[in-house]
């Protein structure tokens, strides 16, 4: 990829600007999926985009790089995990109330816990160094707080029936020094643990004030370009 699309500096300053009003819902999004009956949609945590170091103390032994790729994580035993597995096509709305603009993304996500060369032609990496999803990966493991590493090692299927058990807290610790049964844990989250990367396709841009607003669109062409519209809102 040679350029990234227009919509990325747009949506990126947009966030930052809600970011910098203290709007931290920003970052919460909702996330559809093809459920077997009706769409499943829920909100999820955006991540930055895939290779992007975003605060001090984000550490990665990847060198510098920077993606089109909107990255947030999950486990692999909630039920969105198996539906995308069944159909990648995704659709991600967020609103960002400070700047009044909605960004619908839609395209394909892709679960990633080994590495793989997949999706390496959407980095821009310095130097041509070689970037790899498992440090990547790692990179968003090290960065999420105890409690949701610790969510991931839970001895039930997120979503099924209680049957007279409460869902008793499974604490991990930060510090270095893990207890054996943490070590466990951390294990069992770790391997549970995905990035759900958003490989986007259309974007739909939508201003709502001043009104009437203004809209744009972008649409992944055949041959792999970018093609920006300007619509009525
Ligand atoms: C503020 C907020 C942030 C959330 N972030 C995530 C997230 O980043 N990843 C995730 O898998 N679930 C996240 N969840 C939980 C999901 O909304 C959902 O309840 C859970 O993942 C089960 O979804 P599923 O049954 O459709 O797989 C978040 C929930 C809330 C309320």
């Amino acid at each position: 990829m040679t350029n990234f699309p227009s919509w990325k500096p747009r949506f990126s300053q947009n966030l930052e600007h809600d970011l910098k009003s203290k709007n931290e819902d920003a970052l919460n999004f909702t996330f559809s999926t093809f459920g077997k009956k009706y769409p499943e949609s829920r909100i999820c945590v955006f991540r930055g985009f895939a290779g992007e170091i975003r605060s001090k103390g984000d550490h990665s032994s990847n060198p510098p790089a920077k993606s089109d790729l909107l990255v947030f994580t999950t486990d692999s035993k909630m039920p969105k995990y198996e539906e995308i597995k069944q159909n990648p096509n995704f659709t991600a709305v967020f609103w960002f109330s400070k700047s009044a603009v909605q960004y619908r993304f839609y395209g394909k996500a892709h679960l990633i816990k080994e590495d793989t060369e997949d999706l390496l032609a959407h980095f821009h990496v310095e130097d041509g160094k070689k970037w790899s999803w498992k440090e990547e990966r790692l990179r968003q493991w090290n960065k999420l707080p105890a409690w949701i590493r610790g969510s991931m090692a839970v001895p039930w299927i997120p979503g099924e029936k209680a049957n007279g058990r409460t869902p008793d807290l499974i604490e991990l610790k930060d510090s270095e020094a893990k207890a054996p049964s943490e070590k466990l844990l951390e294990e069992e989250g770790l391997n549970r643990f995905h990035l759900v990367v958003m490989e986007i396709e259309k974007v739909d841009e939508l201003h709502s004030q001043p009104a009437p607003g203004r809209r744009r669109k972008w649409f992944i062409t055949e041959g792999k370009d970018w093609e920006e519209i300007a619509c009525m809102p």
